[in-house]
């Protein structure tokens, strides 16, 4: 499988950006392992009742941890069927699907929280994957995006960092489809969070 993220231009065929194969299964394991998402769980902040999507779930660590939350239904999307394989045994409840950021397969207003970690630099179209979070965002809902840098505490958030143009596109792209666009620089991971009006 190949992809053309928006980030770079350049085709890849990374396990890490859509594992497939037994290579695919490495980069899960490798991903489940190290990618760290505690911060993020406690950022959104998920009431009791609320519904949750997380999309680009990978091996499934934050939905293993969406799970354990006080949340209404806890679903996601991903397009890679290993994923999808890797993410059900951590979480058995949870409606997880095939699909992308730019066509989640979900209806209107469904969630009351969107959150997606270490993908929005892979989607192939930043604005049709944010115009598609805004859609099946609740009015008065919340989108969180993460992904690898914040304050860089570890090798990996340093190699894995978004240049800051790229962190100003998506703050810039957020801002004209949501209000109340905050950033913050965790641990790992810079995070923005948005609210749908
Ligand atoms: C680097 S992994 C991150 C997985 C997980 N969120 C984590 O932090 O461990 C990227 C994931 O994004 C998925 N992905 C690739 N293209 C995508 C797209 N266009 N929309 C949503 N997810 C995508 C991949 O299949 C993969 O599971």
């Amino acid at each position: 499988m190949e992809t053309r993220p928006w980030t770079s231009g350049e085709p890849t065929r990374s396990p890490f950006v859509l594992p497939s194969g037994l290579r695919g299964r490495l980069a899960g394991c490798f991903m489940f392992w190290t990618n760290r998402q505690d911060e993020v769980v406690a950022l959104l902040g998920v009431r009791p009742g609320e519904d949750v999507l997380e999309v680009g779930y990978g091996p499934g660590a934050m939905i293993r941890r969406l799970a354990g939350t006080p949340a209404g239904r806890v679903c996601g999307v991903d397009p890679s069927p290993e994923m999808r394989k890797m993410a059900r045994r951590h979480a058995l409840r949870a409606d997880l699907r095939l699909g992308t950021a730019a066509d989640t397969g979900f209806g209107d207003a469904e969630f009351d929280c969107v959150v997606s970690v270490n993908n929005v630099g892979i989607w192939p179209d930043l604005g049709a994957g944010l115009d598609e979070l805004r859609r099946v965002t609740r009015p008065g809902g919340r989108v969180v995006i993460a992904s690898h840098g914040g304050r860089r505490s570890t090798m990996l958030a340093r190699r894995l960092a978004l240049p800051d143009d790229k962190l100003d596109r998506i703050a810039h792209e957020l801002c004209r489809r949501f209000s109340g666009v905050t950033r913050r620089d965790l641990s790992d991971l810079t995070t923005f969070t948005a609210h749908r009006r």
